[in-house]
């Protein structure tokens, strides 16, 4: 196990030595480098950011940079920093490498859709390969926060609700990132974020605060940092908001106590960008010095900041004592530590050409396609509507305002992605097509829409803009004749890329520039309709699920993406993914998922609310294939075992169809009494298999004393109960083949 360290040697020692304070200062300092476009200049950001950054680094004044992104750019401010700084110490290159950098894969939710650990691992490392060849040396990735509120954008970078699924997710990503140890070749640091709670946002409004009790803090939001730092991330991104009345920048508890000696956590901690500023807009501290000084004590490393860094104040704190030069020295060696482990310290500059070149390696495109594949999933698929036969379509209609949109085909969180090598859905079924020939036709259908408020990346340039004058009769009345006259319609419709992510939270769950409409116009053509459904976080489809025969959730596929829906459309590539969050019906049910502890009634579970099913409308771990799978016989090695002892469970998969495919099995755990009441089911197991038509495979799971333990609040510690276990497992949350255990004294 490692604990992201990176070793301290002799040379870090020595350098830390021959330092002044206000050097070791400066390479506490994180600086935002924003190269904006001249229109950009009344963005809201400072006039020339780039001064100040350029300033600082002639002064020594700053130890890392954030978003620089092109290699030439990146030698000139390396060459800037190792002459100013006294001791020649390069800079720290961190950037939001969340779903790849020049090829795009599936958003982060996607890859989690996957359950595919494997597949996850190679998606970062393709990220961290492109990555590190632009000179980029750190990810503030993976995001890692549990999301049980789809009203919060953010959900999107994440795994979804379950602490299980996330923590595998997250120690792939991490794994991916990193390679096989801190400082591997063409790989990056990996900076899970953002510590902690930052998912649970009342509302689901992003950045709001945050109150979570200790049991959901270590059962539900802490196990996929556990898993990150088991497997060895090297950094950890504080949070922005408020967690429990105390902000996460700025509480010791948490990035102390919790993280260093509950996590066993040893890399360095950023602050989130200007986080470590806010604790002055929290009203938490004084002013912008005290901050800096609340921040350093609490635990902090590394300040990323936009403008004047709070850090900046340091040497007037160190003068009068409010911090002390030891602390200083603690962070400052994690930082020359990770310098020295990613090999800065000898060579900070990178090879331009190179970097062209590995930008451009076809084999990173074929993973990106791979990986939308993968994480696809069918949500339904009534009458085996799909895959479709293309020798038996004439005429297939696209139809949708996303079908033909490259950048809302790639999702949010991109900067430097390749608009020509992007492949739209229409584009991808356009070519498949091509042999046999089959005549694609296409309809926007609803005239572009966008966001009631800006985004926060409008100042890219490039957010989605409403077309005032566009005549949205005429364009739907275009995509019902262009459905009329086909064989097939795809509808190709969910949200744009800018309206979910960062600052884009949403109090309805509805689809969004009268989407539902076109949908229902299409529908009504009596044309046989497969809905394709780019989203990060669940709709409302009530309507769709009971009028639409086939539903296909491709998330924002990425770069190949329209390759992939073609494929999976087609049946070259079957859809294998699960959900990895439970699929509310309407927004009013939220927060909704599927591990909530019996209560009250619990017979009458479906029936809380008179208006609506307080059941999901797609359960957790939920997906369809074109093949059928029967889950029979389950076996427990024990009937009953020791606390310290381990369960297998075993289970018949049998493939009843005339198609080879891939299953997620799942095994799902209740404990039935003990120290506190436990979540009606929890996932504690999954493994794909791929089953041929017509196999059977056995499955096996091993439950360890590990997966039974939990956090009580009525010890307010740790527990490993003896008692008795409910186990079932399946195809999705709602599995019901049933074993049981009992676990003796
Ligand atoms: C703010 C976001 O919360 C964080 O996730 C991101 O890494 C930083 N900005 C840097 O862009």
């Amino acid at each position: 196990m490692s604990s992201g360290k990176a070793e301290v040697s002799p040379r870090v020692e020595k350098l830390l030595a021959s330092m002044t304070p206000a050097e070791k200062i400066g390479q506490l300092i994180q600086y935002f480098y924003f190269q904006l476009p001249e229109s950009d200049v009344d963005s809201g950001l400072p006039e020339r950011q780039t001064d100040l950054v350029e300033q600082a680094l002639a002064a020594g004044r700053a130890g890392s940079l954030l978003f620089v992104t092109d290699p030439a750019t990146s030698n000139r401010l390396q060459r800037q920093a190792v002459a100013g700084s006294a001791h020649g110490i390069p800079v720290l290159f961190g950037f939001d490498v969340i779903h790849g950098l020049r090829t795009i894969f599936p958003v982060p939710i996607a890859l989690a859709a996957s359950w595919n650990p494997e597949l996850i691992e190679q998606a970062q490392t393709v990220a961290a390969r492109e990555a590190r060849a632009v000179g980029i040396h750190w990810a503030f990735a993976p995001m890692v926060d549990i999301a049980r509120d789809p009203r919060w954008g953010r959900m999107i970078e994440g795994a979804g609700e379950d602490p299980f699924l996330a923590a595998a997710v997250a120690a792939a990503q991490v794994r991916g990132f990193q390679g096989s140890h801190l400082g591997a070749d063409e790989h990056i640091i990996a900076g899970p974020k953002h510590f902690a709670g930052y998912g649970a946002a009342v509302g689901g409004r992003d950045y709001d605060e945050v109150d979570l009790s200790d049991q959901e803090l270590w059962n539900t939001y802490l196990p996929p940092f556990q898993a990150a730092i088991d497997a060895g991330a090297g950094n950890i991104m504080s949070a922005y908001m408020d967690l429990n009345g105390v902000p996460a920048t700025g509480n010791r508890w948490l990035l102390h106590d919790v993280l260093r000696e509950g996590l066993g956590f040893e890399g360095f901690v950023v602050s989130d960008a200007n986080s470590a500023r806010d604790l002055e807009t929290h009203h938490f501290a004084a002013d912008l010095p005290d901050a800096g000084v609340r921040a350093l004590n609490a635990g902090l490393d590394l300040e990323m900041t936009i403008v004047e860094p709070a850090y900046g104040h340091l040497d007037e704190a160190l003068a009068d004592g409010r911090v002390d030069l030891e602390r200083i020295d603690a962070s400052v060696r994690r930082l020359l530590a990770v310098k020295e482990a990613l090999g800065l310290l000898d060579n900070p500059f990178v090879d331009e050409d190179a970097a062209r070149v590995t930008l451009a390696d076809p084999a990173h495109r074929d993973a990106a396609r791979e990986a939308a594949e993968g994480s696809a999933v069918l949500l339904r698929n009534e009458g085996d509507l799909l895959p479709l036969a293309a020798t038996s379509v004439q005429k297939l209609a696209v139809i949708g305002p996303l079908a033909d949109s490259k950048r809302d085909t790639l999702g949010p969180w991109i900067f430097d992605y390749d608009l020509e090598e992007t492949v739209t859905v229409l584009d991808g079924i356009r070519s498949h097509l091509e042999q046999p020939t089959v005549e694609v036709t296409y309809a926007a259908g609803v005239p572009a829409f966008a966001r009631k408020y800006p985004s926060m990346f409008d100042m890219w340039g490039d957010g989605s803009r409403a077309d005032e004058n566009a005549d949205a009769e005429a364009e739907l009345a275009n995509a019902v004749r262009t459905a009329t006259e086909a064989d097939v319609a795809v509808v190709v419709i969910g949200e744009r890329q800018d309206m979910i992510g960062e600052h884009a939270s949403r109090a309805s769950l509805d689809l969004p520039g009268n989407q539902l409409a076109l949908l229902q116009a299409v529908v009504a053509t009596g044309t046989p309709t497969v809905v394709v459904l780019l989203s990060g976080r669940p709709l409302d489809l009530r309507w769709a699920q009971e009028n639409v025969p086939a539903i296909l959730q491709v998330w924002y596929p990425g770069t190949r993406g329209g390759e992939a829906v073609a494929n999976l459309l087609f049946g070259q590539a079957v859809p294998g993914g699960k959900l990895p969050f439970s699929w509310p019906r309407t927004a009013g049910q939220i927060p909704m998922h599927y591990a909530h502890t019996r209560s009250h009634s619990p017979e009458n579970q479906g029936r809380r609310y008179w208006d609506e099913e307080s059941t999901p409308l797609y359960p957790f771990g939920h997906g369809l294939s074109y093949a059928t799978f029967e889950y029979a016989n389950p076996s427990v090695s024990a009937a009953s075992v020791g606390r310290d002892e381990s369960v297998t469970v075993g289970v018949d998969v049998t493939n009843t169809s005339g198609q080879d495919g891939v299953e997620v099995a799942q095994l799902y755990l209740h404990q039935r009494y003990g120290s506190s009441s436990r979540p009606v089911r929890l996932l504690k197991g999954f493994q794909r298999v791929p089953v041929a038509a017509g196999q059977t495979i056995r499955v096996e799971f091993t439950i360890s004393p590990a997966e039974r333990r939990y956090w009580s609040s009525a010890t307010r510690d740790w527990v490993l109960d003896a008692t008795v276990f409910d186990v079932w497992v399946g195809t999705n949350s709602e599995a019901e083949l049933h074993t049981e255990f009992t676990v003796q004294r």
